[in-house]
């Protein structure tokens, strides 16, 4: 089935946000160690970022590391970090010359000081581009988000740069590290689990969640054609009636 032939580029989601899961289980398919699913995870997401950026998507985001991750063994984590440096050098100038973006939301200070450096340069050389924008959660949870919201708050609070009292939603989601980008209309998550796992909890409040079996390492850009599609054919009523929508 062709499903980019589907898919209404008059109705795309702005921002498409990804919980790109099933790394481990992937390679152990295979029998091979969990690092392995990892490097192979590459392919599908250089396809995920091609595919978002010639369709006109404006924002992906891809939950790369949480929080929770770091709790994994001492090897994968080193492993994920060299593989993330690795990559972002090799994949910067492909980014730069497609006119992405690349921004990070999580707690950056965590990372290994070679990390950050390369983040930093990656972030600076395609500061100026225009056509996508993507963002890589690293060492990121909801809860931490919101949680370093609120201390930004409050330190302005304290200064009496904020009134307690005008503290509103917007309020909130200025301070949240996806400041500026519109919440994600579309989630996926791949490997069939059918959770959150501590991603963007406030930003997605009412976006349509897509789940698929497909392992992350088989995403492909047909797969991401065929949730768009899934997508475009939901009724979005942020509260309302049916009839309301169709008045
Ligand atoms: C997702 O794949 C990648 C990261 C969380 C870094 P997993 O490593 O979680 O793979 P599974 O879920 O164990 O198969
Ligand atoms: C979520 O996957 C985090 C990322 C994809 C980076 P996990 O594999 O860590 O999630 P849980 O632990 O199964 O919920
Ligand atoms: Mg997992």
């Amino acid at each position: 089935m062709d499903f980019k032939e589907k898919v209404d580029l008059d109705n795309l989601p702005r921002h498409i946000a990804v919980i790109m899961d099933g790394n481990g289980r992937w390679a152990k398919k295979r029998g091979g160690l969990r690092i392995f699913g990892h490097q192979s995870a590459i392919t599908a997401v250089r396809e995920t970022v091609e595919a978002a950026a010639e369709m006109g998507i404006e924002y992906l985001t891809l939950y790369a590391f949480s929080t929770e991750n770091w709790s994994r063994p001492a090897t994968e984590v080193s492993a994920l970090m060299q593989l993330l440096v690795s990559t972002i050098r090799k994949e910067t100038a492909t980014l730069n010359k497609n006119n992405i973006r690349l921004q990070t939301i999580g707690n950056r200070d965590s990372l290994p000081a070679a990390c950050q450096r390369e983040l930093l340069e990656a972030i600076e050389i395609t500061k100026d581009n225009t056509r996508m924008t993507l963002v890589l959660a690293l060492s990121y949870s909801g809860r931490w988000d919101i949680a370093q919201a609120m201390q930004r708050i409050a330190q302005k609070v304290g200064q009496g740069s904020i009134d307690p009292n005008q503290i509103s939603e917007t309020t909130v989601a200025q301070h949240l590290s996806t400041a500026g980008i519109p919440d994600p209309e579309l989630l996926i998550r791949t490997s069939g689990e059918q959770r959150i796992s501590n991603f963007l909890l406030w930003q997605l409040a009412y976006t349509e969640l897509y789940i698929t079996e497909l392992l992350w390492p088989d995403f492909r850009k047909e797969h991401l054609y065929e949730a768009i599609v899934a997508y475009q054919r939901r009724e979005r009523r942020f509260g309302k009636t049916s009839e309301q929508l169709t008045k």
